[in-house]
């Protein structure tokens, strides 16, 4: 009669626990790093209670479709500079200029220049809405909120 080994049935449980915790724990592990990764991804507005207003007229830059300037708001933004971007007659977008790669600050981009250029590692970013168009950088420019009274030539920025 042929022997067989079998272990006894504390130990087999112990050893589907420990499998089982050790699935668990891997499994919410990468749950959070996913959740992490997509909300760094889709993290892309930035609101609070800060408005801070800004005559366009005087930046001459943005009296054309299509200029950009930089920007420093004392206070904001860590005191890092933004870019404006006139999109349209009544349309602006203000980027973070801080590479969402290793915080280098990106370039300004040149009139009808579709990008936005990181010449640390080479990122390129789109100009009309910060989306990353070639890496390292994984994560689009920060955008932050704002309105323009096309009457006043305010554009009211929320920080
Ligand atoms: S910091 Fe911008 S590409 Fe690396």
């Amino acid at each position: 009669m042929a022997q067989t080994c079998k272990k006894p049935v504390g130990e087999i449980q112990d050893a589907e626990r420990r499998a089982f915790l050790t699935q668990t724990l891997a499994l919410v592990g990468g749950c959070m790093c996913a959740g992490w990764i997509a909300g760094c991804e889709t993290d892309v507005l930035k609101s609070s209670d800060v408005a801070v207003r800004f005559n366009v007229a005087d930046a001459p830059a943005l009296a054309q479709v299509g200029g950009a300037v930089k920007q420093i708001f004392e206070g904001q933004h860590g005191g890092e500079p933004v870019i404006i971007i006139r999109l349209s007659e009544e349309a602006f977008l203000v980027l973070s200029s801080l590479c969402t790669h290793q915080r280098c600050e990106v370039n300004l981009p040149g009139e009808g220049d579709p990008q936005i250029w990181c010449e640390c590692h080479g990122a390129l970013f789109d100009r009309t809405t910060g989306a990353v168009l070639r890496g390292p950088a994984t994560a689009p420019l920060p955008r932050f909120e704002s309105a323009y009274d096309r009457g006043t030539q305010i554009l009211t920025i929320q920080f």
